[in-house]
């Protein structure tokens, strides 16, 4: 067991000592949870074989899933890469600081254990001041992946990366709740086209405005084959209660969430409700069990209290997690992504 340090950011000059220990915590081969504006992600010298393979420990996470190098600008990308597609830099320039991650040929300087053995790394540079400070500090690429124990709901608050945690990584650093709330798009550049292998905030219709092709890794849309993101074939993002989701007008939501209901009452099951407002309004649900993520369709809403509505039902034990999602398309896409998997599928359209 280490001895977790939890430090604040102020996003003043008086972070400067904490920030520069944090930098020299990575260059020593520690671990470092740092916060970013999707989820907060763990932190290893990404250069150290060492060093990252205490991150697939720390988390326990399946050595072939790869990591995210994490960098606070473009310069940081050609100590890592060996050819940057000229559509790559234009994605760069549009995108960056900001939730893409781009999957480009590694140099030999990136260790195995960073890329589980793939010759492609994953890149990506958040906006967020306090992380690039840090990334900055640490003066080395950041193998970055969600602070969480692997196969749980990514953290978006200091605390529930402490949680998981705790005990596992030398420091904290806590830079407040994250503002969009689920993992940044990744995407793999070729020459002239751009395939996306995980949804997120940075939307196909965002690529399109900038790349002449835009496709979808095959598995997203089919569920079929082997994903291009080998992280995306584990059963990610669930909470302990299995998920039923319900998608629709909040008059149908609120009929199904009903039916749900009576047959619970019938069989003696707990019931826990991850809903908006109006639906929790119009199926008159009460009581400790509901968590309300925001306004009915409100995708950005949804997408910032997804994972903090299922980790809340860890702490509140239910047979079955009642929720409501949106509809595809902008975030709705990487929110429904998700749901999917906590879902284990169980989506329905009413
Ligand atoms: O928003 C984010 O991207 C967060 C924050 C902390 O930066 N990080 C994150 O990392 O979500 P992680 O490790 O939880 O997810 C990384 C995903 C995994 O699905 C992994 O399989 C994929 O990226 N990946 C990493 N390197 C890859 C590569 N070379 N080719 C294809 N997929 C790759
Ligand atoms: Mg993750």
């Amino acid at each position: 067991m280490k001895d977790t340090k939890l430090v604040k950011l102020t996003g003043t000059s008086a972070d400067k000592n904490v920030l520069e220990e944090a930098g020299r915590l990575i260059r020593q081969g520690e671990l470092v949870i740092f916060p970013t504006e999707t989820v907060y992600g763990i932190g290893a010298n990404g250069l150290d074989a060492a060093a990252c393979r205490a991150i697939y420990t720390a988390k326990g996470r399946p050595s072939d899933n790869p990591l995210i190098l994490t960098v606070p600008d473009k310069a940081g990308v050609e100590a890592v890469v060996s050819y940057l597609p000229p559509l790559a830099e234009t994605l760069i320039e549009k995108f960056w600081p900001g939730p893409l991650t781009l999957v480009l040929p590694r140099k030999d300087t990136v260790p195995d254990a960073a890329t589980g053995g793939l010759d492609t790394v994953a890149l990506r540079c958040p906006d967020h001041a306090g992380c690039r400070e840090f990334l900055k500090a640490a003066g080395v690429p950041v193998a970055g992946p969600s602070a969480n124990l692997s196969g749980r709901p990514s953290p978006t608050t200091a605390s529930e990366a402490f949680h998981d945690m705790e005990g596992r990584v030398a420091m904290i650093l806590d830079g407040g709740s994250c503002t969009v709330g689920v993992e940044s798009t990744i995407v793999e550049v070729l020459d002239n086209v751009v395939t996306v292998l995980r949804p997120g905030a940075v939307t196909e219709e965002m690529l399109a405005e900038v790349a002449p092709y835009v496709t979808t890794d095959t598995h997203l849309v089919t569920g079929k084959g082997v994903p291009k993101a080998p992280g995306m074939k584990y059963r990610h993002y669930a909470p302990e209660a299995p998920v039923r989701v319900f998608v629709g007008s909040a008059d149908q939501v609120s009929k199904a969430v009903g039916e749900v209901r009576t047959a619970a009452e019938n069989d003696g099951k707990r019931l826990g409700y991850l809903l908006s407002r109006e639906v929790i309004e119009k199926s008159e649900v009460t009581g400790k069990d509901v968590y309300c993520w925001g306004t009915h369709g409100n995708k950005t809403e949804l997408a910032k209290e997804l994972y903090r509505g299922l980790l809340f039902f860890d702490e509140h034990p239910v047979d079955l997690i009642v929720a409501e999602g949106v509809e595809t398309g902008g975030i709705g896409t990487a929110v429904m992504n998700r749901m999917k998997k906590a879902a284990d599928g169980d989506v329905m359209t009413v």
